[in-house]
């Protein structure tokens, strides 16, 4: 590869980036998977005018939505208001995001001409990100990171096989086993257009990228491993010379935080099922992990909030004593769009008050 990444400057006083490296943050780093969206009325008022992939490639509304939470909560990171999908979709795949259900693909993957047919992502096609991420680092606070994202290639891939939210993802499993090699193909591509959107991402200075594998749970560890660990490990290999921490999450994943881990990221997210201290030991040491807040706790009321988030303080504490390289404080899965968005903003006084 002839690529060349630009030169960065030293980001390592930023908190997230400290706990991610194994540096001493200067307070604990808490940001929330989803804080941008729906538990935000100023969300909703710009969203009411909107449609989600518009707002998605309009880089003054995209700087305006990941800031949002920022301005309210005092979160020690922005994360890039996309749509995993969001490169699918530049490339010309014929997709929609739709509320309260997700992405919706218009002909569903399924043959050999299909996968043929999944094209490549041309950097220019995500300019508007690019420029969305020159943006928000030009307003954001010395001390808080930006987090780019993508989509791994296995959740990706389940979104085009199932042509939607799946529950048991029979089609994904299918393809995998049946037709490995086609299988293989449909990976490889979404990979590459995965490290084309994360180089997009990096090269405009995004301080982290986040690679979400949200439906990895779902598979055996021996599944995870022969049908999607290569892909996942090929494409944090290609965006490690940026430097930058590179997060890897999923849900449901307890079974494969091993794996997951040996795949090359920095720090491992963990949803709330597996306690943070067992999940570094999962990990094994030499990375940070993050999470893990269950989100529907939120809606419990302050006493239990309060208890929880001193549970998870004191779990990531016992995790940085079993070997992990630092805690970064979030939810287990995403903000719920129901959340009180007042609930989050104690939660992070609370944490940084700890
Ligand atoms: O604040 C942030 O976290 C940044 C924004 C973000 C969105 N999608 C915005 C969004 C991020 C990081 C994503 C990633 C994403 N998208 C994932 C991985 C993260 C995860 O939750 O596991 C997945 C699986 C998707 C696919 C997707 N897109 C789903 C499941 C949904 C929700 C469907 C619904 O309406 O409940 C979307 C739509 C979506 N992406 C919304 C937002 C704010 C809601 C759309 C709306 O406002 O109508």
């Amino acid at each position: 590869m002839s690529h060349i990444p630009r030169i960065r400057a030293d980001r390592s006083h930023l908190p997230l980036v400290a706990a991610a490296t194994g540096l001493t943050p200067a307070r604990r780093p808490v940001w929330f998977m989803r804080q941008a969206g729906r538990s935000l009325p100023e969300y909703r008022a710009i969203r009411a005018e909107h449609g989600m992939l518009e707002s998605c490639f309009d880089a003054a509304m995209v700087c305006e939505i990941t800031l949002q939470p920022v301005r309210r909560h005092d979160v020690d990171a922005a994360i890039l208001f996309s749509d995993i999908v969001v490169p699918l979709k530049a490339a010309g795949i014929d997709l929609d995001i739709v509320a309260g259900t997700g992405p919706v693909i218009a002909a569903p993957v399924r043959s050999e001409s299909a996968v043929r047919a999944i094209p490549r992502l041309e950097p220019e096609s995500v300019g508007a990100i690019g420029r969305a991420v020159e943006l928000i680092l030009g307003e954001l606070g010395e001390h808080t990171a930006l987090i780019g994202f993508a989509g791994a290639p296995f959740t990706l891939a389940s979104y085009l096989i199932e042509g939607g939210p799946s529950r048991n993802y029979e089609r994904t499993k299918a393809m995998m086993h049946g037709s490995p090699e086609l299988w293989n193909d449909l990976m490889g591509r979404l990979a590459d257009i995965t490290i084309a959107f994360l180089r997009v991402q990096l090269d405009a200075g995004v301080d982290a990228i986040q690679l979400f594998d949200s439906w990895a749970g779902m598979l055996s560890v021996a599944d995870y491993q022969r049908f999607v660990a290569p892909h996942s490990t090929r494409v944090l290999a290609e965006v490690a010379e940026y430097g930058v921490p590179r997060i890897h999450f999923g849900v449901g994943t307890g079974e494969l935080l091993a794996s997951m881990a040996h795949a090359g990221a920095d720090v491992i997210g963990v949803d709330w099922r597996v306690p943070l201290d067992e999940a570094a030991r999962r990990v094994g040491p030499g990375k940070a992990v993050q999470g893990n807040l269950d989100p529907t706790l939120l809606f419990a009321g302050d006493a239990v909030v309060d208890r929880e988030v001193r549970r998870v303080v004191a779990d990531g504490d016992r995790a940085i004593a079993a070997g992990a390289t630092g805690h970064i404080f979030n939810l287990g899965h995403g903000v719920l769009p129901g959340t009180d968005p007042d609930v989050l903003t104690r939660v992070v006084e609370r944490i940084h008050s700890l």
